[in-house]
C-alpha cells in the first residue's frame, strides 16, 4: 500500500483558499480537493464550508454523500493522513 505523508489538524486548517490548497479531512484521512471544487454537483460555496476541516458534520446534513460513488470519488484526491 502506498504511504502518505502525515499532517495536523492544524496543517489541513491552513488549507482554506484555492490560493493556498483546499484540504479536507474524512475520518483520519486528509484530501487536497482543490481540482474538484468547481466540479462539485453541490456548486464551489458549499464545498468551500468545509474547506480546512472535517467533512462528516456537513455530509451529516447532505445524505447525497453517502453512496459508494462519493468516496471513490474522494479517494483520487488524497494527500496524507493525519
Ligand atoms: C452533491 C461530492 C462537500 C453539499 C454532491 C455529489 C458529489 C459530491 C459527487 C453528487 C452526488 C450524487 O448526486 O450522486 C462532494 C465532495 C465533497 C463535498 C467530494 C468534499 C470534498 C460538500 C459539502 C456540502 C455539500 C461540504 C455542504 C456544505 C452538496 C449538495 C449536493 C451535493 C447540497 C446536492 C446537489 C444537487 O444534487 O443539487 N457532492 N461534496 N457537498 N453536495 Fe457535495
Amino acid at each position: 500500500a502506498p504511504q502518505f505523508p502525515r499532517y495536523t489538524r492544524a496543517e489541513v486548517a491552513q488549507h482554506r483558499t484555492p490560493k493556498e490548497r483546499v484540504w479536507v479531512t474524512y475520518g483520519t484521512e486528509v484530501f487536497d480537493v482543490t481540482d474538484f471544487v468547481e466540479l462539485h454537483p453541490g456548486g464551489p460555496d458549499k464545498i468551500l464550508l468545509a474547506a480546512g476541516g472535517a467533512l462528516e458534520p456537513f455530509w451529516a446534513l447532505y445524505a447525497v454523500h453517502g453512496q459508494p460513488h462519493v468516496l471513490e470519488l474522494l479517494r483520487d484526491y488524497k494527500v496524507g493522513e493525519l
